[in-house]
């Protein structure tokens, strides 16, 4: 089974999913409880001191204006100006605190994804696009920072302020209070219906928005292949596709959600007018004064307007909802990598390596089958054959980039599983086939395999890759920018480059996967020769395609569709006269080995496999 994003979460019960996610939301606070406390404290204050200006109107109606009283008058007056700075001074406080704890728990939680991502295998990234999951720390996290910094400071005002109003127009008056609570069941009941609407449209947007980025990655990405077959047109037309996806979406979820709004403030005014012809026959009557109608449509008012601040809010919430399942759904992700509770660091002092009757599938069929060797301390071994034997495969399972389904990997006796990942990922340097650099300087680039290494050693480390001098002659020499992915040096130069971070990490064990490949034949003859010295205290495998580089190691492991089928040195297995020779004579006669100029990996294991039929 393979790992992924798994898109729906099937809960019979889909409010209790729901709430779920909304608790998994609101524990992220929980490390800042204290402060969240103490905000919506000084929130609560703000708001019951702004509900004050309605009861003065009252008494202003009601008594001031009846004993014309001018000195009660000014300390009226006087009173509400101090609630009221009160009330602006708190609500600015409380507003703020929480906005920032908002943010923190934010930042938080981006980091947490992404640390989480660092530590997912390698076979969660090749089963998902990159775009996609970039997309859940941009997009999605975006989302929850809306809710956490803004939408939680105008519900929690908006609730304290509704409820506040609810209860004195209740004290005010039962009768028109109930009438205000008559209309919010209705209220209610159309926003839980809409509401699950636009969770459903938020949630798609969210996907088609996701789609847009990996789209545009993809090409952007792959820019050469895409002017190189001039399908400029045909990327632009995929573009096209998605974003209109996304924009059909977005404008349905926007006309449902102003509509959503208008309708509740169109209930809402017209309940306005109902408190306003039914308080007047009330006043009429003598049952209720004049203050009292004022005070009692200020705070219909309120609650008006907290009802549709919070049906606003609704939209956002549920597009939250939406976000934090596909966040929470990756953090949910368990890698298939991980350390073993009793894995330890274990520094490597020989640097042994043994494979025990190993097994390995990146789906239900097997790539590697049953693969036994031993291979000394400080031995060169070459592993050779045919493109899709499996000879990656193979190296890649040493730094546990995949662990093998059956049998076990020792390293100095110890098996990988009881390795601590850090201890053994950091003594084995690997040079890999598709050689990544990252868009920094070269120098930046080298120091990335010892980030403490000095700028002589870094030199050292190129001048043994036999880098230095094509790096000396870069416009700004060691401080040259690479390029994304190093796209401004040649193939062979970004190898030469790769291979100096792996000897500068100066590891135990050093895997170089068709590391020469795109070098010409005379670099990697100099390359070979400083790395003598470098391979004779490392167990070192190579994978490599010019038998020059491949005849001088101690030891050649022939692959063939996932079994080893010889195992020998040069001399041994030319003798023998099997795949191998077949492999050397090939390419000696198609006269490969003597090219000057760097050759292409892939068409020389095409002419093999060609050749090999
Ligand atoms: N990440 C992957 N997911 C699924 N299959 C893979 C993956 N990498 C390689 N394979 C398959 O495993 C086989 C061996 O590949 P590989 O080890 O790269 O061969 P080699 O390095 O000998 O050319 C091939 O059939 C290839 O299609
Ligand atoms: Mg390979």
């Amino acid at each position: 089974m393979k790992p992924g994003i798994h898109s729906n979460t099937s809960t019979h019960n889909p409010n209790r999913a729901v709430w779920k996610k909304l608790l998994r939301i609101l524990a992220l606070g929980l490390p800042y409880r204290k402060r969240i406390i103490l905000s919506i404290a000084i929130a609560l204050t703000s708001v019951t001191a702004s509900l004050a200006v309605p009861l003065g109107l009252r008494e202003l109606l009601d008594t001031v204006l009846h004993r014309a009283d001018r000195s009660l008058l000014d300390r009226l007056a006087l009173g509400l100006l101090v609630l009221l700075v009160l009330r602006s001074a708190l609500g600015f406080l409380g507003g703020y605190l929480l906005r920032v704890t908002g943010e923190r728990i934010v930042a938080d939680l981006r980091l947490r994804i992404y640390a989480h991502l660092h530590g997912l295998g390698l076979d969660f990234f090749s089963n998902q696009r990159i775009g996609d999951i970039t997309s859940r720390l941009t997009n999605d996290v975006a989302l929850l920072r809306s809710v956490a910094s803004e939408a939680l400071v105008t519900c929690l005002f908006q609730t304290v302020r509704f409820i506040g109003c609810l209860i004195l127009v209740i004290v005010l008056n039962w009768r028109l209070g109930l009438l205000v609570l008559v209309i919010m069941p209705t209220t209610t009941v159309l926003s839980r219906w809409v509401g699950r609407r636009l969770q459903q449209l938020a949630r798609e947007t969210q996907d088609h928005l996701a789609e847009t980025t990996a789209v545009a990655n993809e090409a952007l990405s792959g820019i050469r292949v895409v002017k190189a077959f001039a399908r400029e047109p045909y990327e632009i037309g995929r573009y096209h596709n998605v974003v209109e996806a996304v924009f059909e979406f977005s404008r349905r979820a926007g006309r449902l959600s102003t509509s959503f709004g208008s309708i509740i403030e169109l209930l809402f005014s017209s309940s306005t007018i109902a408190i306003f012809w039914y308080g007047g026959t009330q006043l009429l009557r003598g049952s209720l004064t004049a203050g009292d109608l004022i005070a009692f449509l200020f705070f219909a008012q309120h609650i008006s307007q907290s009802v549709s601040e919070m049906a606003g809010l609704y939209a956002t919430f549920n597009s939250a909802v939406g976000a934090s399942e596909r966040i929470f759904d990756l953090l949910d992700t368990k890698s298939s990598i991980e350390d073993s509770p009793d894995a330890r660091p274990i520094t490597f002092q020989r640097g042994t390596v043994s494979l025990e009757s190993v097994w390995f599938g990146y789906g239900s069929s097997p790539v590697l089958c049953d693969i036994n060797f031993a291979v000394r301390s400080g031995e060169t071994v070459a592993l050779v054959g045919p493109s899709g034997a499996g000879k990656t495969t193979l190296l890649s399972l040493l730094p546990r980039f995949y662990d093998p389904d059956s049998g076990r990997i020792l390293i100095d006796g110890h098996e990988l599983r009881s390795i601590s990942l850090s201890s053994l990922r950091e003594q084995i340097a690997v040079v890999s086939q598709d050689v990544e650099l990252f868009s920094t300087s070269v120098k930046e680039n080298i120091r990335y395999g010892r980030l403490d290494a000095r700028d002589d050693e870094v030199q050292a480390a190129a001048r043994a890759a036999n880098a230095h001098y094509f790096i000396a002659e870069l416009p700004r020499g060691y401080d040259t920018e690479v390029g994304e992915r190093g796209v401004k040096l040649s193939g062979g130069q970004r190898q030469r480059i790769a291979i100096a971070r792996a000897f500068l990490k100066d590891a135990k064990i050093l895997l170089l996967d068709e590391a020469t490949s795109s070098v010409d034949a005379a670099s990697e003859g100099l390359i070979q020769e400083a790395m003598e010295e470098l391979v004779k205290e490392r167990t070192t495998f190579i994978i490599a395609h010019r038998f020059a580089t491949v005849r001088n190691a101690d030891r050649i492991l022939v692959l063939d569709k996932g079994l080893i089928v010889e195992d020998g040195t040069h001399n041994e297995l030319m003798a023998r006269g099997g795949l191998y020779c077949e492999l050397a004579g090939h390419q000696f006669y198609k006269g490969i080995d003597q090219s000057p100029n760097a050759v292409d990996a892939s068409t020389l294991e095409e002419k093999i496999s060609v050749g090999l039929g």
